[in-house]
């Protein structure tokens, strides 16, 4: 069947490379993205329109006219920045989701996908592998967000059948396009850094593991989540994703091993470290394995040297 594909939030981290991918695998003219803010540059043949995705009238129009077979919804607002614009991050990350899952019922949208995250847990789910069902707490309003949004996907399933697919995604290293606000984003900033000045001061303390994955990783698992048939599909929720799981000291002896006099000093106090402390430090994800085959490739050592040489060569 051929796919007509519409990512909404299509600018942001993920959004950019999912939609390369995507674009890659159907064609360009089939996959519509939109983005609250222009692309820095507009590649041949992209379909792209400027739109604010908690404009559910437009939201509507767009899937009328182009009846999507999949929808990805990719914006949102980050754990760091929520926790300044609570009210706005709610109404980002909720309403859109609310209208998505409502249009996509209404306009016979066969699959929606929606990013849920390791900020879903809290303080009193289990730090090391940290399993699919547990205690979840989360304690910013990110997590919260996407707590609630991983229940509203389970429940529309239930409700109106919708082919709803979700993945927890843990800290996303990627260098095509930066994130904004997030509690993880030093694993990206210490790379720019250390090319730049040879130092990095880092938020988070030395010794705090968090889930971690390379972006070519993620947005396979998402194809591949997406392209397996319903029956494999246990969850409805959200899917643990697994990967790498390390800490600001582990990914400083990285660099050091190709910049010999990196320094990495740890700044007190900051306001993530709160947040990375409330998180796994790495996840179970054997629901994933068995459902659709989900195996990471990329190990922190290539995720280094693919860092600094993209990087290096994109001042
Ligand atoms: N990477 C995100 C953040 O740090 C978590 O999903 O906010």
């Amino acid at each position: 069947m051929s796919e007509t594909i519409i990512i909404l939030g299509a600018n942001g981290q993920i959004g950019t490379e999912l939609a390369t991918s995507l674009r890659q695998k159907h064609g360009a003219e089939n996959v519509i993205t939109t983005d609250i803010k222009e692309p820095d540059f507009l590649d041949k043949g992209v379909v792209f329109y400027q739109q604010d995705v908690l404009d559910k009238q437009s939201v509507e129009e767009l899937f009328k006219k182009h009846q999507p077979t999949q929808v990805y919804l990719m914006a949102a607002m980050l754990s760091a920045t929520a926790e300044n614009y609570p009210e706005k991050a709610w109404d980002l990350n909720m309403t859109s989701l609310l209208n998505v899952l409502d249009l996509a019922v209404k306009t016979k949208a066969n699959k929606v996908f929606w990013p849920s995250s390791i900020g879903a847990f809290g303080p009193n789910s289990p730090k090391e592998n940290t399993p699919q069902y547990c205690t979840m707490d989360p304690q910013t309003i990110y997590g919260i967000s996407k707590l609630a949004g991983e229940r509203l996907c389970e429940y529309y399933y239930n409700k109106h059948n919708l082919d709803i697919r979700s993945i927890r995604y843990p800290g996303l290293i990627s260098w095509k396009t930066i994130p904004g606000g997030g509690t993880t984003d030093y694993a990206i900033d210490i790379y720019k850094e250390a090319l730049e000045k040879g130092h990095y001061e880092c938020f988070l303390s030395a010794d705090t593991e968090l889930p971690m994955l390379y972006m070519d990783d993620a947005v396979r698992a998402t194809l591949q989540l997406m392209e397996a048939p319903a029956e494999n599909i246990r969850i409805r929720s959200s899917y643990n994703l697994g990967g790498l799981s390390f800490a600001p000291k582990d990914i400083a002896k990285d660099i050091q091993k190709e910049i010999p006099g990196f320094q990495i000093t740890y700044k007190k106090n900051d306001p993530r470290q709160i947040i990375a402390d409330s998180w796994p430090k790495s996840i179970e994800d054997s629901y994933a394995q068995e459902d659709w085959g989900w195996k990471p490739e990329y190990p922190l050592s290539a995720i280094t040297k693919i860092m600094l040489k993209n990087i290096g060569s994109k001042k």
